[in-house]
């Protein structure tokens, strides 16, 4: 597919975080929010590949929002660590490729990590975004990735990292949590903060109730997040992520 150079990430080949991505200056001339216009990808979108291992309604928010041409992002491929789940029954729906690559199928976890790498470059993604993906990547995808694969987590990070931050929120009592969406790193969930929102803890919240109005909210930063990003370009400087010039 012939792409605008504009889209190419600066340094995609550094594993570092400096790393720019310009706006597709090209694309918002043509395609901008006041233009009525046919549902159908432009060529210049920019290719989501989204990991999956659960329900998948942000998958399904993310799917809805690149309905829209102008949202500037079409989802090339979904990609899970099992089978089953609902978020590949959303994606097969929706008629994207989709592809499962499960840990305990390869001889290590290093195996099981450049696999996935392979799979998702298959689909030549100018972001790779982790939604509800519940599995740590490893050296491989990051070498590839790291810079433009982002993740969503149920808590204001720091607070709260790992997979409970919704319980470890209502155990250590606060009033207002959230969900943040980061640049991963090699760390749990201890990549540069892009964006987040915050969301009051009720005194009648339990982990259910709780964990339902923070998806509301991280649904919507996602989507917000996520357009931004492929319509302004982004930078990320050490622990500072700037969308827009
Ligand atoms: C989200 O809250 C995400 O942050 C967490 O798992 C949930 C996934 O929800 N890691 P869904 O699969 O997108 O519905």
């Amino acid at each position: 597919m012939a792409r605008d150079p504009v889209w190419r990430l600066a340094s995609r080949e550094s594993p570092g975080w400096t790393s720019s991505v310009a706006a597709p200056a090209r694309r918002q001339r043509e395609y901008g929010p006041s233009r009525e216009l046919a549902v159908s990808h432009s060529p210049d979108s920019s290719r989501l590949v989204v990991l999956v291992s659960g329900t998948g309604t942000n998958l399904q928010a993310l799917l809805d929002a690149c309905a829209d041409v102008s949202f500037g992002a079409r989802v090339a491929a979904v990609g899970a660590d099992r089978d089953g789940i609902a978020g590949l029954r959303r994606a097969e729906a929706a008629g994207i490729a989709t592809f499962t690559r499960r840990v305990s199928e390869f001889p290590s976890r290093q195996d099981w990590d450049q696999a996935l790498t392979a799979a998702c470059e298959s689909f030549e993604p100018d972001l790779v975004i982790s939604a509800g993906f519940m599995k740590l990547v490893g050296a491989d995808f990051l070498a590839r990735f790291g810079g433009r694969f982002i993740n969503t987590h149920p808590a204001l990070l720091p607070s709260f990292p790992g997979m409970q931050g919704i319980r470890d929120a209502l155990g250590y009592g606060v009033k207002v949590t959230g969900c943040t969406v980061f640049m991963v790193d090699a760390g749990t969930d201890s990549g540069p903060v892009i964006a987040q929102a915050a969301v009051p803890v009720e005194d009648d919240d339990d982990e259910a109730s709780l964990h339902e109005r923070v998806k509301v909210a991280e649904r919507a930063l996602l989507v917000q997040t996520v357009g931004r990003m492929v319509r302004e370009g982004w930078s990320v400087q050490g622990r500072k992520v700037r969308i827009g010039s």
